[in-house]
């Protein structure tokens, strides 16, 4: 990548230039992004042989998130979402996590768990030893199963066994799928050591499936944010509420990057925000209500980059929930804390990504997304997916911790209630500022805007 994923006033070039931009960035020809795109990614003839019963193909939209810079690296980070904000914030966030040297990812062990079940086992006790005694037979056999991962340098690489109780045990074994998201290799893993591991237990063979809930493929991701960076202004005064942080002494200090307070507006200091984005973080940790919205948030960034880039994001969001309530209650997957001045993020989540194969294999936009991401395997795909889904959350808190989330949303909200009131080409911007400035976001004051815009003029 020539100049990296910094892109300013990026979002106000027309479509075809910031095409341009992303094909120079990223090293992809123009020509192959456009093919990609042509027909919405995917034709029906293709879809038809993806999935069953198909009558068409469904479009969502893609874009890039800018300013992401992880251990050090830029990428335009390609996020497929239909709500309206979630890329500008994550685009925002990630500028300000920049400012402070960017996102430190890592994966420890990159391992999924094939799980083999095992009923009505009569001696429990004596059916664990005999599994454990066999570990390299069945070691063997979960190697045969998957040649071509092995020849890869991937494969088994351990094995465990459970007893859940009421004669029931569970057989793991742990498997480096290297770039694949490897639910295929996984279950043909399970199915090869199921009968053998039955028979060695003296139960009945039941499921062999992988788990997603792959606490063993865990991504982990920290930042940190210069208070500088967090300041904005905002129109809410809340001037009903008892302030839960107290302003600072000093004057505020404006970021280098956000415009002054217009008249009318309020300076809301960053260490105010930073300490209302702790206080948020907090919330989250001791209400399970607060960290299902909470997580949500982080979602928006990680499961925008799954869909992108043609992962299974259903596997993902199973994985990210059971994962957060791993401890018995749900918990938040992105915490904040203080630093000294700044704030600092922590995230930790399971994150089952591929490279290769897969819906990859076929849709032609996924494949242009991992190209224009320059992304060197399906570790870094999952470091920069979790880091979208850190500055999500970052963004979303920000806004809540002081404006409220409604103010933003709105007006960009508003382009695609204009659309749906008929707007057309240039018409959108002006109808949805229209309305924004209203403050009115509903279809019918985009259909009284859209009908004053074209009356001819007098
Ligand atoms: C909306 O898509 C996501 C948020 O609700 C997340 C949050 O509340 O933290 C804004």
């Amino acid at each position: 990548m020539t100049d990296g994923s910094r892109i300013p006033g990026f979002y106000r070039l027309p479509l075809s230039e910031r095409l341009s931009l992303v094909a120079e960035r990223s090293g992809l020809p123009r020509a192959e992004l456009e093919a990609a795109f042509a027909r919405g990614g995917l034709d029906a003839e293709k879809a038809d042989k993806l999935v069953e019963n198909v009558l068409g193909t469904y479009a969502l939209p893609f874009g890039v998130a800018l300013n992401v810079r992880v251990n050090a690296r830029d990428h335009l980070v390609p996020m497929v979402v239909e709500e309206p904000s979630v890329i500008a914030a994550a685009s925002n966030a990630a500028r300000m996590i920049r400012a402070s040297g960017g996102f430190h990812a890592e994966i420890g062990e990159a391992l999924m768990t094939a799980q083999v079940q095992i009923a009505s086992v009569a001696d429990p006790a004596e059916a664990v030893a005999h599994l454990v005694n066999a570990k390299p037979k069945l070691m063997e056999l979960a190697r045969a199963a998957v040649p071509n991962l092995v020849a890869r340098g991937g494969g088994p690489r351990e094995i465990d066994v459970r007893d859940l109780g009421s004669g029931m045990l569970v057989l793991h074994v742990y498997v480096d799928c290297r770039d694949a998201m490897g639910a295929n290799l996984v279950n043909c893993i399970a199915e090869a050591v199921g009968p053998s591991a039955a028979e060695l237990a003296r139960g009945v063979l039941g499921l062999r499936i992988l788990s997603n809930l792959c606490d063993r493929r865990l991504v982990r991701v920290r930042c940190r944010v210069h208070p500088r960076e967090l300041g904005l202004s905002t129109k809410a005064t809340h001037s009903h509420e008892r302030p839960a942080i107290d302003p600072p002494s000093e004057p505020p200090r404006a970021a280098a990057s956000e415009p002054p307070p217009a008249p009318g507006e309020a300076w809301v200091d960053g260490r105010v925000v930073a300490e209302r984005i702790v206080l948020a973080s907090r919330f989250a940790e001791l209400d399970p209500y607060r960290a299902a919205t909470h997580n949500k948030g982080v979602m928006n960034g990680v499961d925008a980059v799954v869909l992108a880039t043609g992962n299974d994001f259903r596997a993902v969001e199973a994985g990210a929930h059971a994962y957060a309530a791993r401890s018995g209650r749900y918990a938040p997957l992105v915490v904040w804390r203080r630093d000294g001045e700044d704030l600092t993020g922590e995230l930790e989540m399971p994150l089952a990504l591929g490279t290769v194969g897969g819906t990859l294999r076929v849709h032609p936009v996924a494949q242009a997304a991992l190209k224009l991401m320059r992304v060197s395997g399906a570790d870094e795909l999952a470091m920069v997916a979790a880091s979208a889904g850190m500055a999500s959350n970052l963004a979303a808190l920000r806004a809540l911790a002081t404006e409220g989330i409604q103010r933003g949303h709105m007006s960009l909200h508003a382009r695609s209630v204009a659309v749906a009131a008929g707007a057309l080409g240039s018409e959108v911007e002006l109808v949805a500022l229209t309305i924004a400035d209203q403050g009115s976001v509903t279809v019918e004051a985009a259909t009284r805007a859209l009908a004053s815009l074209r009356l001819p003029a007098s």
